[in-house]
């Protein structure tokens, strides 16, 4: 867990590869907070009526990700809501700076090894890895390309070993520390 700069406090972002947990940990956060939950890919599947599967295959990667940056700047003008985002959207610094303005973007972090076991359950469903002849290669290769983006977002939770509840635990703690100095 690391702290970092100031940010909004109006939503809290979740941020991370596939199968870091965004969605659960997002959904006990806004419980235990009595927020809204959102999850972008869900957002982007209901606007199109289609899955993220479909939109893939039938539009490309390059049209969900439009969707994606139309979408982080719109979540500007949400407010408490924790919102779960797509693996990917992190990867366009434009993105990161829209999600950065709209509230607190942390990273959940998990070891290559343990995404490998959690992924291989919803291979089928994830158009980046559905067709990869070896999918654990495929996730570690992913992992690299993105390290950089990753790291840029302020603030990071390492899910290693964790049940959700510990991971929303640690999101509200740091939320509550980096609030107290505002
Ligand atoms: C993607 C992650 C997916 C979804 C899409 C692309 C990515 O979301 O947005 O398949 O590029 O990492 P999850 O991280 O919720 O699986």
């Amino acid at each position: 867990m690391t702290t970092a700069n100031k940010h909004p406090t109006y939503n809290i972002i979740l941020c991370g590869f596939m199968g870091t947990g965004k969605t659960t940990v997002a959904q006990l956060i806004a419980t235990r907070l009595g927020w809204r939950f959102a999850d972008t890919d869900h957002v982007i599947e209901l606007r199109q009526g289609r899955s993220v599967r479909e939109i893939f295959a039938e539009e490309g990667e390059a049209f969900f990700r439009r969707q994606e940056s139309a979408l982080c700047l719109e979540l500007g003008t949400w407010r408490r809501t924790v919102i779960a985002t797509g693996g990917g959207i992190v990867l366009s610094p434009d993105n990161r700076a829209a999600l950065e303005r709209a509230g607190m973007v942390i990273c959940l972090e998990a070891p290559p090894e343990e995404l490998v076991l959690r992924l291989s359950r919803t291979l089928p469903d994830r158009p980046l890895l559905a067709g990869a002849v070896d999918p654990a290669q495929r996730i570690r290769e992913l992992l690299a390309e993105r390290a950089a983006a990753y790291a840029a977002v302020p603030y990071h939770i390492d899910t290693a070993g964790c049940t959700p509840r510990a991971v929303a635990d640690a999101a509200l703690e740091l939320w509550n520390q980096t609030r107290q100095h505002q």
